[in-house]
């Protein structure tokens, strides 16, 4: 077992908010607004034990048949081949690739979405700038899909200012959508979401995950 596990620590950290919450309560604003009926396959990058990707595909992706997941943290990828194990995306192929986005190579064929869901932040102007165009070029088409989930740092937040005080560069949504502009893809929906995050009296978890993504 890792000495620093991502998996173990998000699940400390993730306790002390209630984004689960609001993120299932914008899934279904998000059914309201776009239509995913055509999308069958599925890249999700940085999926952790990917309960928020598979939350994302049962309710929005009723016909997936494909669906595959980039994560260079070990635990994290054992956790989510754990649950596709279990059975938690039925009906689905799928796959998973335990390495970063820096040294993905790729897969065959083109998907009709993908799925970056508070990852960009982990990964830096330029390696986002040659996924943006790797997805644009060869991977995604007319009518496919990028969804992002990330910060909006512009609105200051405890958590916000606390990571910024360690050192943490962020980066804001508004920057993410410049860069995914300049690759050529369009908005067609945005949305944002408050999450609440409690962090006073810090378990050593909390504390941890802290310094890990200061580190
Ligand atoms: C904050 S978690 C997000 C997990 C999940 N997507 C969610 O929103 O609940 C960030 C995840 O990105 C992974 N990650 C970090 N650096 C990465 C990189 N360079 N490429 C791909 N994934 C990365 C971490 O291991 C971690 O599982």
């Amino acid at each position: 077992m890792a000495e620093i596990s991502y998996l173990r620590l998000l699940a400390e950290f993730r306790k002390r908010d209630n984004f689960a919450a609001v993120f299932r309560a914008a899934l279904e604003d998000v059914a309201a607004k776009v239509d995913f009926s055509r999308v069958k396959s599925c890249l999700a990058f940085g999926t952790n034990s990917g309960e928020r990707e598979m939350e994302f595909a049962r309710r929005l992706l009723a016909n997936l048949r494909s669906f595959t997941g980039v994560e260079p943290d070990p635990e994290s990828a054992s956790a989510l081949r754990a649950s596709f194990q279990k059975g938690l995306l039925p009906g689905v192929e799928t796959l998973v690739v335990e390495t970063s986005i820096q040294s993905w190579n790729g897969v065959g064929d083109h998907v009709d979405a993908v799925l970056l869901f508070n990852v960009l932040g982990h990964v830096d102007a330029k390696d986002r700038e040659d996924l943006f165009q790797q997805l644009m070029r060869r991977y995604l088409s007319c009518g496919d899909l990028v969804v992002v989930c990330t910060d909006v740092c512009s609105v200051p937040s405890a958590d916000v200012l606390l990571m910024e005080r360690l050192g943490v560069q962020h980066v804001d949504y508004d920057k993410l959508e410049e860069e995914i502009l300049d690759a050529g893809f369009r908005v067609v929906f945005k949305q944002d979401f408050e999450v609440r995050r409690d962090l006073s009296d810090p378990s050593d978890g909390v504390v941890k995950f802290v310094k890990m993504c200061a580190d």
